[in-house]
């Protein structure tokens, strides 16, 4: 069987270290694309490297640009790569721009389309990503549900045919890597950090970023929490530089970090006291390494780490996070709800 995966940005890395791995060692054939939207070092090729991820065997180079102009670069590669290699299956990860090219350039050449993180919803169109895996699921041919709550969501919207609910792939590579991230020196401890006292924070949605008013008040309410360290998403960095935040960052409350290779991240997740975060992949990471977690959005797609009690969704009015911060639990009750770490095998059966 010949598969061509579509790669582009960080936690598509993460997703498919774990797929590959495990395709491969069955002797498929893999084509893996990167269509070149995530591009730094940092960004990129440390978790390939770290990963153990095989070296892709086409860049695009596509870069950062508008939705449109970025969405339509992957689209014309991603394109012509499938008419050269005359795959068996398209694989795509999750629900950024690079998923979205993937899908819809194997869909319109009838190449069956196979998404991983199928049937995740915010409900809020005013996000690309859920542009992005709304319109993907619905072209996918197998629909591959981390629960039976995303899969629930897809037979509302009528998709139930080839729908699997196969657990969650970063819960593979998270506890694959774990071991080695914990037998490596502590990222925490050379920071000065002291294990469960200081504070973990990410950020980089564009609702969060882009707007100069939310951006400082998210700044001041990791400001005012203090022991803070922050690996910092470029994007993030480049709007707190030109929205003029800077200033916040500098008096050792909030220690800020380039981002950070994954084995590095999970030791910082695993013994914060709490992480503070917009990401998707790091509300589960905090559920799975037991860490609490406040979500700076409105709403989850994860919603099962919120009903649990693990994480908080706050939004990202000061009170509500600073409230949050008071309440921090850490509940009794932790089930599996995301497998036990079979999905990349269980993909693959299915395959
Ligand atoms: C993208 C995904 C988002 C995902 C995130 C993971 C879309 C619409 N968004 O958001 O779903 O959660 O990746 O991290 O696909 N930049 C660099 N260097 C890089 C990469 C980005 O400097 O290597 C900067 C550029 O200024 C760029 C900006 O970050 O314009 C945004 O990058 P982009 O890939 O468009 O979106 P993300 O915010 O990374
Ligand atoms: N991550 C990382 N280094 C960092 C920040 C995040 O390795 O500096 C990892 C994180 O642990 C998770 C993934 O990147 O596995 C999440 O990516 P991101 O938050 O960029 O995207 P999202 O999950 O929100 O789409």
């Amino acid at each position: 069987m010949k598969i061509l995966t579509i790669i582009g940005a960080r936690p598509q890395f993460i997703k498919a270290a774990a797929l590959s791995e495990t395709l491969r060692a069955r002797g498929h054939e893999e084509w893996l694309v990167h269509t070149g939207q995530h591009y730094d070092a940092n960004m990129s090729d440390v978790f390939f490297t770290e990963l153990g991820i095989p070296a892709p065997n086409v860049n695009l180079h596509v870069g950062s640009g508008s939705h449109g102009a970025a969405t339509a670069a992957m689209l014309e590669g991603i394109e012509k790569e499938c008419l050269a290699q005359k795959p068996d299956w398209l694989l795509v990860y999750g629900d950024t721009n690079s998923t979205l090219a993937g899908a819809l350039a194997a869909a319109k050449l009838h190449i069956p389309v196979a998404h991983v993180e199928a049937g995740l919803r915010s409900f809020n169109k005013a996000m690309p990503e859920e542009v992005n895996r709304v319109l993907t699921d619905h072209i996918s041919n197998l629909l591959f549900c981390p629960t039976q709550h995303s899969a629930d969501n897809l037979s509302k919207e009528g998709i139930r045919e080839g729908v699997h609910v196969v657990g969650d792939i970063m819960h593979d590579c998270l506890l694959r890597a774990l071991p080695r991230a914990e037998a490596l020196p502590s990222l925490p401890a050379e920071l000065g950090l002291k294990n469960d006292e200081y504070h973990l924070a990410t950020i980089h949605r564009a609702s969060n970023t882009d707007d100069p008013v939310i951006l400082r008040g998210l700044l001041e309410a990791l400001h005012e929490i203090g022991n803070v360290v922050f690996p910092m998403h470029p994007r993030c960095r480049a709007r707190i530089d030109s929205a003029g935040l800077s200033g916040l960052l500098n008096d050792g409350r909030i220690q800020t970090l380039e981002p950070v290779g994954y084995l590095h991240m999970l030791q910082l997740a695993k013994n914060a006291r709490a992480i503070l975060t917009d990401s998707g992949g790091l509300q589960k990471e905090a559920y799975w390494l037991h860490t609490p977690c406040i979500t700076l959005r409105e709403e989850t797609e994860w919603v099962e780490t919120a009903q649990s009690g693990w994480n908080q969704i706050v939004g990202v009015g000061r009170e509500a996070i600073l409230k949050a911060m008071s309440e921090l639990a850490r509940p009794a009750e932790h089930p599996d709800y995301y497998g036990t770490g079979d999905a990349a095998a269980k993909i693959c059966d299915a395959l």
